[in-house]
Formats: C-alpha cells, structure tokens, sequence
C-alpha cells in the first residue's frame, strides 16, 4: 500500500505573515497540494501562533477535501480549540517558544495527564490522536498506554546523518532504529507515521519500512515550491510587464 503523504504548509504562512499581507494563502497552497496528490494536510498551530493562525485552521478544515492534521501541544488553550474545529487528526508535539521548529519527541511519561486529557477528548469527538515521538520502545509502549491509535516517529537524526556532511554509517543505525520502533508499534496496535526534516531525496529509505503508512513534510516541499515555482513567477511578472507596455500610449499622441 502507498505510503500517505501529508503536507505541511506552516510555510506558507511564515512567508504571508512576514509582510502582514494576505498571500500567499495556506488554504490556497493546501488545495494545490490536494490537486498534486497529497492525502492529508497539517498545519502546526503554535502558542505564539508565529506561523498558522486560528483562521487559517478554521479555513483549512472547511476548505480541504482530504484530511486536516492538526499539530500542536497537549494545553488546555489547543485541546479547546481542537474539540470546537475537530480536525480528522490532532498530532501532540513538544513545543518552545525559543525553539525554531520541533526540535525533539514528546515526553509522553512526563506529559502522561496532559495527553491522557486530549486522548479522552478526542475519543469522544472522533478524532484519531497520533503522538510525536522519539524512535524509542518507552516512548512506543507509553504512547500505546496513554490512548494514542499513531505515533509519528522523529526522523530528524536519521535526515541530519543522510545530509551532506553527515555519516552513512550513523544514517544506517538511525533507519535501523526506525525500523524497530516501527516493529514495536505494530506489536501495541499503533499507526506509524514518520516526519521532520525528510525530502525527496532521504523520504525513499523510510517510505520501505515495513509498516510505515505514513509521512508528513513541510519545510522542503515549500523550498522547493520556492524554487521550481520561481521560473514560473518570473515568466507571469515579464508577460504582465510586456501587456502594460503595450498598452502604453504611443510617442506624440501624449506618451513619453
Ligand atoms: N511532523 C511534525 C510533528 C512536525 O512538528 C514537523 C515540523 O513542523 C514536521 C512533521 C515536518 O517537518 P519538516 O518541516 O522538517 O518537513
């Protein structure tokens, strides 16, 4: 079965909210996603709300055909907000303010009340809840005994190992270690999904784990939306330049 693919559009939003205008649209950039093939879209709504904001994950859950997975940390604030838009998935991250982006798992055993508190939420309202975790069989069992049906696995040492740079050998103990947690998982009934830092080039090794039915991705979809969109950007803004000087008046009939 092919692998799920969610798309993380946060991005979209930091690049909209650095001038405080209303493009680009993560709702937009969400429907394009769907169009290109993506099964799910997840967007991280942050305390310090520095990318997504509440209305764009109100937008994103009306607007959306595939499936809405919603990011965010175990506080009442997010639990609250996530019975009220009931997204298809909530997925628990750690989160700091100091942070730039998620930077480890969750401490599931030294969050257990806070998470048992979204579990019980979400079962009420049907909301599948995955939580985002080391690649560690603790952290697998407590997850299963806090009521979560997914865990997404933290690919972020595998991907830093597999960069230029990085060390093979290190790339191979950290795929290693994905795939036994994988195999832990299954053993307690859990989903397994993986994300943070993967791109086409390192997705390839961990979308063959056997069992893994699912990855989420943000930063270098959009880089290289940046990227390969930017011919297309640049091609629109020449034509729109080139209509306007042919609308020009001609010279003496009161043009330049
Ligand atoms: N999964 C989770 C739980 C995350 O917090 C993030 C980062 O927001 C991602 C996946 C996506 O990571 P990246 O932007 O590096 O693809």
């Amino acid at each position: 079965m092919a692998v799920r693919l969610h798309v993380n559009i946060d991005h979209v939003a930091t690049v909209r909210n650095a001038r405080g205008t209303a493009y680009p649209d993560p709702l937009f950039a969400a429907l394009i996603c769907e169009a290109a093939g993506a099964d799910g879209i997840t967007a991280h709504l942050r305390e310090d709300r520095r990318h997504i904001r509440d209305d764009d994950v109100e937008r994103l859950r009306a607007g959306i055909a595939t499936r809405l997975n919603l990011e965010m940390a175990a506080t009442e604030e997010m639990i609250g907000i996530a019975e009220r838009v009931r997204p298809d998935v909530i997925t628990l991250v750690p989160e700091r303010r100091e942070e730039r982006t998620t930077e480890g798992g969750l401490d599931v055993v030294g969050q257990r009340a806070a998470v048992e508190a979204c579990a019980i939420m979400a079962r009420r309202r049907g909301i599948k809840l995955s939580l985002f975790i080391a690649p560690d069989a603790a952290a697998v069992i407590a997850s299963a005994e806090a009521g979560a049906q997914q865990v997404e696995f933290h690919t972020g040492e595998y991907c830093h190992a597999t960069a230029p740079g990085g060390s093979p050998a290190r790339a191979a103990e950290e795929l290693r270690r994905l795939v036994d947690a994988t195999r832990r998982a299954h053993a307690a009934g859990l989903e397994v999904a993986a994300g943070h830092g993967l791109t086409r080039h390192n997705v390839v090794d961990v979308a063959a784990i056997e069992g893994l039915v699912e990855v989420n991705i943000g930063h270098s979809v959009i880089a290289d939306a940046v990227l390969f969109g930017l011919d297309r950007a640049v091609r629109d803004l020449r034509a729109a330049l080139d209509r306007g000087t042919r609308l020009r008046p001609p010279p003496g009939r009161g043009g330049p």
